[in-house]
């Protein structure tokens, strides 16, 4: 197995999930979000408010290939990253996406509307974020179904199907 990198909505247990399957399968586990951290020097919400999303994603997609690196791993990516086409075609180079399919109600259920989560709004601006994001989630070419699961039954499902693909 190569890299693989998890997909899914804010909330959909992408780090979670992504540091117990890469403990499971002996990989390094690198969460997108906190590189672009540790690189940057800023926290996600402050790149958010003081440079702008388009900035935000500029960073993303150049920290994604930086972490791909040459070692396989577990990368968790940041809910808008897998909706960029060329990151989508950057990842199916390197490795295999896997969408962590999670009803919205689970994450309007998990997820707390605060400051650390810029683009977590009203429960309609999620709503609308979350059906622009379907269709490129979707095309991952593994997908599995979390909701009612916990992360270790998660961890499970993904390594079967990451299995069988
Ligand atoms: C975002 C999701 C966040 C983070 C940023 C933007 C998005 O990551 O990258 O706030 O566009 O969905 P998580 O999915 O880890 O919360």
């Amino acid at each position: 197995m190569e890299r693989v990198y998890l997909v899914g909505f804010m909330g959909s247990g992408k780090s979670t999930v992504g540091a117990l399957l890469a403990a499971r399968l002996g990989l390094d586990f690198v969460d997108l979000d906190e590189a672009i951290e540790q690189a940057d020097g800023r926290s996600v919400a402050e790149i958010f408010k003081e440079s702008g999303e388009v900035r935000f994603r500029e960073i993303e997609s150049s920290i994604l290939r930086r972490v791909s690196g040459r070692v396989p791993k577990v990368v968790a990516l940041g809910g808008g990253a897998y909706a960029d086409p060329q990151n989508r075609e950057f990842i199916s180079r390197r490795g295999i996406a896997v969408y962590l399919e999670t009803d919205l109600s689970t994450i309007l259920e998990r997820i707390e509307i605060d400051a650390s989560r810029p683009l977590f709004g009203s429960p309609n601006q999620v709503r609308a974020l979350y059906d622009e994001r379907l269709p490129s989630y979707r095309m991952a070419p593994v997908r599995v179904r979390t909701d009612g699961l916990d992360p270790d039954g998660v961890v499970e499902r993904v390594v079967g199907a990451l299995q069988s693909s």
